[in-house]
């Protein structure tokens, strides 16, 4: 059986880096109808690093409702966040037991995070990546669509599938394959095309949100960074031009092309047409997301009862998975 799950997290504003790395993709493989797919809100991830409770509540709702919005079909597939599922994390618990602290300290993306002041950053911002092992392998997921700067934590979660397998003998987690599609696998930020486009980055130029409304979509990217050379009509003419290459690896996403297409219409141009034609496809593509966005979040109701389902669902699913973990293990309970 081929699982999908993915997830994301309810830490701020989803950006059209979240829409172009994963949930685009999300929808496109739900349509293939050839994957069983689990889409979760990983509020249990997201308290890694401090949250307004009440905030973090809203951002739960509103990334469910614009993944609703951007065509997951919560019937089709299955919606819910991560703390309705106490599964995960008992699982989670048992990966703590099976990974090294070497394959941990070895996560680039823990030392970005943590930055300097390493001492003062939570232990479960170290731990990250094990629960994130857990969320898949709870439910065996076999396929894990995401943006690229994920592929690390998923060669972690293959490393632990295998290590549990091993060290019980057991053929029993799959070794999860991260799919990592599309023109736009790391979209970067507006301002320095060096970073990735973040909804942490406390600069709101630097990402476009999916709730931005056209104007301030068409602002973003008039203020966009770039040089004063003209488009190249080539690839290999974005070396060294970072922010120039990203525009164009957006642009070619969001309107299905290649970026040799992109090129040969706007190659030897400068960028006043081709920012115009960037913030159109842009606002096509995210304008009816955001109003369906906005027209959910009036209904919280209907985005929790949403939740709710998906979670009923998800532990059905995760439940005997883990309870097999815990019986290999040797955890004596009741009736096991
Ligand atoms: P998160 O919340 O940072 O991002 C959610 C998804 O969006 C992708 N993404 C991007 N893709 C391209 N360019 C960007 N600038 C960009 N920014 C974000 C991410 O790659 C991701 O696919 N650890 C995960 C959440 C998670 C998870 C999981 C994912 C928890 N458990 C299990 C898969 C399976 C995270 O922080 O994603």
């Amino acid at each position: 059986m081929k699982r999908i799950f993915s997830g994301i997290q309810p830490s701020g504003n989803l950006t059209l880096g979240n829409y172009l790395g994963a949930i685009r993709n999300w929808v496109a493989l739900q349509q293939e109808r050839s994957y069983d797919c689990i889409f979760c809100v990983v509020d249990q991830h997201a308290i890694t690093v401090p949250q307004d409770p009440a905030v973090l509540r809203q951002a739960t709702r509103e990334v469910a409702a614009g993944m609703i919005a951007s065509g997951i079909d919560p019937g089709d597939c299955i919606l819910f966040n991560q703390s309705q599922v106490p599964e995960q994390a008992m699982l989670a618990w048992v990966f703590n037991c099976v990974a090294r602290l070497g394959w941990l300290n070895r996560m680039t993306q823990f030392k970005e995070r943590a930055g300097k002041n390493r001492d003062n950053a939570t232990v479960g911002l170290y731990v990250y990546p094990v629960l994130m092992a857990a969320d898949i392998l709870a439910y065996k997921g076999t396929h894990v669509p995401v943006g690229d700067d994920q592929k690390q934590h998923l060669e972690l979660s293959r490393d632990i599938a295998q290590a549990y397998n091993s060290m019980f003998g057991v053929d029993f987690f799959p070794l999860p394959e991260p799919q990592i599609l599309g023109a736009a696998t790391r979209v970067m930020s507006l301002r320095d095309g060096t970073k990735k486009m973040s909804k942490s980055d406390p600069s709101d130029m630097s990402r476009i949100n999916m709730t931005d409304d056209a104007d301030t979509i068409a602002q973003k990217i008039r203020r966009a960074k770039t040089d004063p050379e003209p488009l190249p009509s080539e690839v290999a003419g974005l070396e060294g031009r970072p922010e120039v290459r990203n525009l164009v690896g957006v642009y070619a996403a969001l309107s299905d092309q290649s970026m040799d297409d992109v090129l040969s219409e706007f190659g030897g141009k400068g960028f006043g047409d081709f920012k115009k034609a960037l913030s159109e496809v842009a606002v096509d593509v995210l304008g009816p997301i955001g109003a369906e966005m906005k027209r959910l979040s009036a209904d919280p109701g209907y985005v929790d009862g949403v939740l709710a389902k998906g979670g009923s669902r998800a532990r059905a699913i995760a439940g005997p998975i883990v309870a097999e973990v815990y019986d290999t293990v040797g955890f004596l309970r009741p009736n096991g």
